[in-house]
């Protein structure tokens, strides 16, 4: 297992560059399953998740090379759908973005069961209604998932998503965008992984119009061909990045980001005292470590993100005084970490999906889990912000998962942290 051994109180300092974005590259890694020749994909970040998926692609045919250390080529022309290894898909949530891809292509889809970070359960029902709606017959069980298409082709119909889910909109959009005829997604998601997902699919010669808004409209082409498109940077690293500047009383510019991707979380920053200079490709933040308590909701896109809630919660603890609110709406069981922020004294109450944080101003070195990709970047924060010496035991190397080089990028601000393996 890896852990991180972290000396606390240097604020952090300098300039730090975001690499892609998980969550868009996993879904347009998948995507070239649908394709025929060769993409070239820049601003891929090499984490686990995808070193994972491309693994998973390789197995199956896919050829595979990396030109960069950002940037890769990759063509599934030989690659046989139905044959993926049921242990890699395993590894990863993404991996679900094979079942649309392959009944795109092939009319027929088998996985084993897909993983990911296991904060809450995390059903398929969306992803499979919209796979019937669009002609498929699919059987899903606790070993995997296996669809057919008894017509001979996916035909082109309308989606209504009762609650909106990102998987799902990918999954849909991978499965209708060489359907035959006209597929409508209302209620689709609007996050900016699916308007990457789009302009990589259109560039390869696509139909698909309306991401980024509540309805999707894709026009089934007859096939696609690859390209060479640029990932958008990633939200959530920024968004963490921005975190640990305000938890360490530094000063930190944040590049080569969207800011415009995190207007969702500048509200509760600025309420909590965080200065912000924004730039549309860049933010610097600066914070005297006086902290103000604040709440927020999780929502999905526009409104506050799921993935920056145990970050921020992890900054309520070291507002000084007054109570922070933190409402948890897309995955409610994603709390485990406040047993841990606990152990380095911090006062949280929690009441089913709703977190009162007592701000005490100050959080103290412990051992520590991680228990997911975004806890585990959480806690490491909390560790550079404490007094003392933190261990975080990441023990499913989860923080590997989604962020490149984590300790690596914080070392350069000034941070004292080490990883090490432990057997
Ligand atoms: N849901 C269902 N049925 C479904 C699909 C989803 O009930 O068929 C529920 C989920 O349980 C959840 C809600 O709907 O309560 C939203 O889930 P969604 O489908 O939007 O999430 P996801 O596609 O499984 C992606 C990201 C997550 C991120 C969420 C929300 C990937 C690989 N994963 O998950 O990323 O938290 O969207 O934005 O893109 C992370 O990066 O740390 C991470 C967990």
């Amino acid at each position: 297992m890896n852990y991180f051994t972290i000396d606390g109180g240097s604020p952090l300092t300098g300039d730090v560059y975001i690499s892609g974005m998980k969550n868009s590259a996993l879904p347009i890694i998948f995507a070239t399953v649908l394709v025929r020749g060769r993409s070239v994909l820049e601003n891929i970040p090499k984490i686990t998740d995808i070193t994972g998926a491309l693994e998973i692609l390789r197995r199956m045919g896919a050829e595979v090379e990396w030109l960069s250390p950002s940037s890769l080529s990759i063509s599934t022309d030989h690659l046989k759908p139905g044959t993926s290894d049921p242990e890699l898909v395993r590894t990863m949530r993404g991996s679900l973005y094979l079942l649309g891809a392959e009944l795109g292509r092939a009319q027929e889809t088998k996985i084993g069961a897909p993983g990911g970070c296991g904060f809450d359960s995390r059903p398929i029902d969306r992803h499979i209604r919209c796979f019937e709606a669009l002609g498929a017959v699919v059987d899903a069980g606790s070993s995997g998932v296996h669809a057919t298409v008894p017509a001979g082709k996916l035909k082109g119909t309308d989606i209504f998503f009762s609650e909106s889910t990102v998987g799902g909109t990918v999954n849909c959009i991978l499965a209708a965008a060489t359907a035959e005829g006209v597929t409508t997604i209302r209620r689709a998601a609007k996050e900016p992984h699916i308007v990457d997902l789009q302009n990589y699919l259109n560039l390869c010669g696509a139909d698909i119009r309306g991401a980024g808004t509540d309805v999707i409209t894709v026009h089934g082409v007859r096939e696609l061909h690859g390209c060479t498109y640029r990932i958008l940077p990633d939200m959530i690293e920024a968004g963490t990045f921005i975190v640990a500047a305000a938890a360490t009383g530094g000063r930190v510019t944040v590049r080569d980001m969207v800011s415009s991707h995190l207007e969702c979380i500048f509200p509760q920053l600025r309420e909590m005292g965080v200065g912000l200079d924004v730039y549309p490709d860049r933010v610097t933040v600066s914070s005297n470590g006086k902290l103000n308590p604040t709440s927020f909701v999780s929502e999905p896109y526009p409104g506050f993100p799921t993935d920056m809630q145990p970050q921020l919660a992890m900054l309520c603890c070291l507002s000084s005084g007054g109570i922070s609110t933190v409402t948890e709406k897309i995955f409610k069981a994603r709390f485990q970490y406040t047993e841990e922020l606990k152990k380095m004294g911090a006062n949280i109450v929690l009441n089913q999906n709703e977190a009162r944080i007592f701000g005490t101003g100050v959080l103290y070195g412990a051992t520590v889990k991680s228990h997911d990709l975004r806890a585990g970047a959480a806690m490491i924060i909390a560790g550079l912000a404490a007094h003392g010496r933190t261990i975080v035991l990441d023990e499913k190397e989860c923080v590997a998962r989604g962020y490149l080089n984590f300790a690596g990028k914080l070392r350069s601000l000034g941070a004292r942290i080490q990883e090490e393996k432990r057997k």
